[in-house]
């Protein structure tokens, strides 16, 4: 198959040869990484604009990298900088860039469904970093990536993700990749931030972190989103800590080649211990850096590349 989406929106649509095309791809410019000169010229001559609207370390940089390492022009918007706080609207936002001739926009926005409502009126291509609660598509990639990269597989595994998963965008992309390619997916936490309607997306619910993590393969530790809460969901910090908060007492009773995973930014102390965060099996930077070639992958995809075939050994 050849990839033909122009935009990349959400896990949900894809199909599990579209990811893999995705992850394939992502293998290539990987390698691509490895070289003295780590620059292709996939994109020359287009213009990437990274329209965040919400906070971010890892997926802003990381997709500025991408697009530098495809040879492409980068404009970092800064919301707070920008006409966004004189009143314009989104859509203004966004036309305007296209007018500067913006050929990818990669959009982080609070609302749900932001970038598919700019997907509806922009020729450019509309990349989705992160809408509210809903996806976080490039993250669920370079995590699968990662696991991958790994264990070797995906189908078959059991992978647990412990932590806030109501509010969590990155919980709903995983969930969409991890059960299309086959792995068995477990959410733990409170059962305020973990409701038993996730079941009809595939999962195992439980509210018993001892169980969740007893077989897991992957233990996926999530951050509580305090920014997307309208009220406390569960009684203090401290009881969320001592009740779900990945220790080295809980470490010792997982499987001895369980990863940890996190998409960041962690919280050290509350849904992880400090140094289980830097242990041997934590693979939490490792996933930052799958995240450079993930992206890569995604812009030369959207922007026509066909596949990692199209990507010179
Ligand atoms: N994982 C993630 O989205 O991190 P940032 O908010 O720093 O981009």
């Amino acid at each position: 198959m050849t990839w033909n989406r122009k935009h990349l929106l959400d896990i949900e649509s894809l199909s599990a040869a579209e990811i893999m095309m995705v992850l394939d791809t992502a293998r290539a410019f990987k390698a691509v990484g490895a070289r003295a000169i780590k620059k292709v010229p996939a994109l020359r001559g287009k213009t990437v604009v990274n329209l965040f609207v919400e906070p971010s370390t890892r997926t802003r940089i990381s997709f500025e990298l991408a697009a530098q390492r495809l040879t492409a022009d980068v404009i970092n918007f800064s919301a707070e900088a920008s006409s966004l706080k004189k009143g314009e609207t989104l859509k203004d936002t966004a036309r305007n860039l296209e007018a500067l001739n913006a050929d990818i926009i990669i959009i982080r926005h609070s609302a749900s469904g932001a970038p598919h409502f700019l997907a509806r009126f922009l020729n450019a291509s509309v990349i989705n970093a992160g809408d509210g609660a809903h996806e976080h598509p490039t993250q669920a990639l370079l995590d699968t990536f990662t696991i991958l990269e790994k264990k070797g597989k995906i189908a078959g595994l059991h992978v647990t993700i412990l932590g806030d998963i109501l509010y969590s965008r990155v919980a709903r992309s995983n969930i969409w990749a991890l059960t299309k390619l086959g792995a068995k997916v477990t959410l733990c936490g409170p059962s305020t931030l973990v409701p038993k309607i996730f079941e009809q997306m595939g999962c195992r619910v439980t509210h018993n972190v001892d169980e969740a993590i007893a077989d897991a393969d992957i233990i996926n530790l999530l951050r509580i989103q305090h920014e997307r809460q309208r009220k406390s969901m569960f009684p203090s910090l401290g009881e969320y800590t001592s009740l779900f908060g990945l220790n080295k007492a809980r470490l010792e009773k997982t499987k001895p080649d369980a990863l940890i995973m996190h998409p960041g930014p962690i919280n050290r102390g509350v849904e992880i211990d400090s140094e289980i965060a830097d242990c041997s099996r934590s693979v939490i930077l490792e996933q930052v850096t799958n995240g450079l070639a993930v992206r890569m992958a995604v812009l030369f995809l959207v922007n026509g590349g066909k596949g990692p075939q199209e990507i010179a050994a």
